[in-house]
């Protein structure tokens, strides 16, 4: 058993190792992170924004994290923003002040890329009147956390969005304002309307400004230098804006090519590919779920898994494992193993199923998650159906410790989906996690 709890000194051998959440997001991304993180010197967020919550235990306290890597609590280790992440200014400056009393955050182990692109207050608006907009045409929103995160993206691709290195110079953001409010009568509405906002969104520059930096190079050089970087991805595969369920999207590359957009890095520079998935599934948000559970099993799912969400506190929509899902994941991302997470929340229910393959009402049977998400909203999962098993699982040592009605699920998903299982979380502490002998790997963080 490999101890996260013995400190870490910098490795010889680098390498660069990437983590995607494997389903629709929450699988315990941040738990793991932090787990995997004691192996890294570097942590880098690589999309998404404070639409993402990852949570965290630190001496038994309950952190969740929006915006600051979940690396950031071992100490000699830095953080980083890159490229590909937007970044609400003052929450992020209130995020720093929420981690102060478990991890001194300084401009040596928090690099913000200057590449980054800035969710305004006009961003954060503009979310809650597309999905306004969205819901009165349409009858159906998408359901986004109303953080502002598609509207920068648009910004981004539209190449008319702030840049956190020109946020942090006073003259280069004012221009960027002034432009925007002689193109947009709505912007300069709500430059007025919200003027004490934008007053907070202007203060926050001068306390990041010494954060920013070309975050980039930074991580490029020192993985020349043999330093082992871990990229932390937010969201999940399932809600990648190319490749997952559109529209029920967010706006940012999920998957692991995304890192080496974000970051900058040579492809071949990766080292290793790890998905975090539940052992069940859950959703936020609208979109088609083939498999959920609108029944007293998904209300118990929910309510054993604390379902909620972390950021918005919505109830999460819950439903049996995937495998045409996690099949079509471990194709677009390529993985060297995939941690199943929350084993411990299946416990006492007598069966479980998992689905693998889809029955279509005109198509027949899908063997391959398609496109179209009225396809997929119309499918019909094929389930093979599972013995359970009863009882407290072990929080610590190997996968074999699992009951054996636990390992033989794990083998069916293993089998049904193309992937390799390597650990198992039983809680979500940062010690319970049930390693499998191909972790090594992932622990060393070796290339
Ligand atoms: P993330 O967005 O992928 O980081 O995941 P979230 O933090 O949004 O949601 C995962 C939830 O499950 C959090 O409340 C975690 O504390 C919790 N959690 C993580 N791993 C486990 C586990 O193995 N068992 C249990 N019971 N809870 C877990
Ligand atoms: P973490 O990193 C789960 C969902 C929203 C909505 C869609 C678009 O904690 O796993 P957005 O605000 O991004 O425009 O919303 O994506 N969503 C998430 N669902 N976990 C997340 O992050 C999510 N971030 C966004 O619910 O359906
Ligand atoms: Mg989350």
């Amino acid at each position: 058993m490999t101890s996260r709890n013995q400190s870490t000194a910098h490795h010889a051998q680098g390498g660069i190792t990437i983590v995607v959440g494997a389903q629709w997001g929450d699988e315990g991304k941040g738990k793991w992170i932090d787990w995997i993180a004691g192996g890294a010197d570097i942590v880098a967020r690589y999309q998404g924004g404070n639409n993402a919550g990852h949570t965290l235990y630190i001496k038994g306290q309950k952190v969740v994290l929006h915006q600051v890597p979940s690396g950031i609590f071992h100490a000699g280790q830095t953080c980083v923003l890159a490229a590909g992440v937007v970044i609400n200014p003052g929450e992020l400056v209130r995020e720093t002040a929420k981690v102060a009393p478990y991890a001194k955050v300084t401009p040596d182990n928090l690099w913000l890329s200057a590449r980054a692109h800035v969710i305004t207050p006009w961003h954060v608006a503009t979310d809650g009147r597309r999905e306004a907009q969205r819901e009165a045409s349409s009858g159906s929103a998408i359901g986004t956390t109303r953080r502002g995160i598609g509207p920068t993206y648009s910004d981004k691709t539209a190449r008319s969005g702030l840049r956190l290195g020109d946020y942090v110079n006073t003259q280069a953001r004012k221009n960027w304002i002034a432009t925007m409010a002689s193109a947009s009568e709505e912007f300069a509405r709500n430059l007025e309307t919200n003027a004490s906002d934008w007053a907070a969104f202007a203060a926050a520059a001068q306390q990041l400004a010494p954060f920013v930096c070309d975050a980039e190079a930074r991580v490029r050089a020192a993985a020349a230098n043999g330093k082992k970087i871990l990229m932390e991805g937010a969201q999940g595969t399932l809600l990648d804006l190319d490749h997952g369920t559109f529209p029920f999207v967010t706006s940012s590359s999920t998957i692991a090519a995304g890192a080496c957009a974000s970051l900058g890095i040579p492809p071949r520079a990766v080292s290793g590919i790890y998905g975090i998935a539940k052992a069940y599934l859950t959703r936020v948000g609208a979109g088609p779920f083939p498999t959920e559970l609108t029944d007293q099993t998904g209300d118990a799912i929910r309510e054993r898994g604390q379902e909620f969400g972390a950021t918005t506190g919505r109830p999460r929509r819950c439903g049996w494992f995937d495998a045409v899902a996690m099949r079509y994941a471990q194709d677009v991302n390529g993985f060297d193993g995939v941690i199943l997470n929350k084993f411990d929340i299946l416990s006492g229910m007598d069966e479980l199923k998992i689905a693998v393959a889809y029955e279509h009402p005109e198509l027949g049977r899908i063997d391959q998650f398609p496109w179209d998400p009225e396809v997929l909203a119309a499918c019909k999962p094929v389930y093979k159906t599972f013995k359970g098993w009863h009882g407290e699982l072990p929080k610590q040592g190997g996968i074999e410790s699992l009951p054996e009605a636990a390992r033989e699920y794990i083998k069916a998903i293993e089998q049904s989906s193309g992937i390799k299982v390597v650990a198992a979380g039983t809680g979500p502490g940062r010690d319970e996690a049930l390693l499998g002998g191909d972790l090594q790997r992932l622990v060393t963080l070796d290339a």
